[in-house]
């Protein structure tokens, strides 16, 4: 199926750099240890969560004739390959915090390597499609509600809103590639269905895990907190119900919602300061899903 699309932004990996010796305690989210540790979590999926998408893309990426779509394929990679190596390094920070970041990695590493024994390569491109959507919509509630991110160590809140608006900028990659060489939109809602199962009991599993690793209880308050912080009024999951229903439409599109305008307004900002010269150094992941930085 064609792909037309007007109006998308350029697509382009960025090499950044960040300095994690801000974070300097574990509940780093507005003191809420409940929040906190979701969003560790959260960071601890990406490393090998985005590894998994690049190579899904990867097992299509030779049949796309397309040359626009080739290049966006290409910078996809890039962005994921970098969102991944600076979550590494997070990774680390929180670690030191005590959430055990890396033993998550771990695990889901060993998960997806299980997984991938059982799932035809259109089922890979299906998942990544389905997470795509889901960092796409979460990424554009926080870049509409950056007041949210206003208690955060400045170096997390600048790679939170690199990391989202890049999650915006190649939010159609995966779909397109579905689309153009797939297109079955029952076997993508399936698959969105179970992505969104799968998903929330492994965060869930994971951030008891994780609390009870550093033997760290919730308090009332935390619970009133993060209880507001997700399902509140201006609730980060509440506000992320419409637009993932949408994505069951017949005929959705990821850039049916235009919001380029929140990619223009983070280059505008200082936040796009931390963008280091691109030949200063190149990232990739060894056979032994080490993040290797090599000084170029
Ligand atoms: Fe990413
Ligand atoms: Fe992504």
């Amino acid at each position: 199926m064609p792909i037309t699309i007007i109006n998308k932004p350029n697509i382009r990996a960025r090499k950044m750099q960040f300095d994690f010796k801000d974070i300097n305690t574990a509940n780093f989210w507005g003191g809420n240890s409940i929040v906190s540790s979701f969003f560790a979590v959260m960071s601890a999926t990406f490393p090998p969560g985005e590894k998994e998408f690049i190579e899904s893309v990867r097992l299509f990426k030779d049949r796309i004739s397309n040359a626009e779509l080739q290049k966006e394929i290409k910078e996809f990679i890039g962005q994921e390959g970098q969102h991944s190596f600076q979550h590494r390094q997070l990774n680390y920070a929180f670690d030191e915090q005590g959430w055990n970041t890396p033993k998550i990695e771990a695990k889901l590493r060993d998960k997806i390597s299980w997984l991938n024994k059982y799932l035809s390569a259109e089922s890979r491109l299906a998942r990544t499609v389905s997470f795509e959507h889901i960092t796409a919509i979460m990424s554009e509630f926080f870049l509409s509600n950056q007041d949210v991110l206003n208690d955060l160590p400045e170096s997390l809140k600048s790679l939170f809103l690199w990391h989202t608006v890049e999650e915006i900028e190649h939010k159609s990659v995966a779909f397109d590639v579905y689309q153009t060489l797939v297109d079955d939109r029952n076997h993508l809602r399936l698959h969105m269905a179970l992505v969104t199962i799968d998903f929330s009991l492994t965060m869930l599993y994971y951030q008891v895990m994780t609390h009870i690793l550093a033997r760290s209880l919730p308090s009332g308050r935390d619970v009133k907190g993060a209880w507001t912080f997700f399902f509140g009024v201006k609730g980060m999951i509440r506000n992320m119900r419409k637009p993932y229903l949408d994505f069951y439409r017949k005929d959705f599109h990821p850039w049916d919602v235009d919001n380029s305008e929140l990619i223009a307004a983070w280059k505008a900002s200082k936040y796009a300061d931390f963008e280091i010269n691109k030949t200063q150094y190149e990232c990739f992941e060894n056979d032994n899903n080490e993040q290797i930085a090599v000084v170029s």
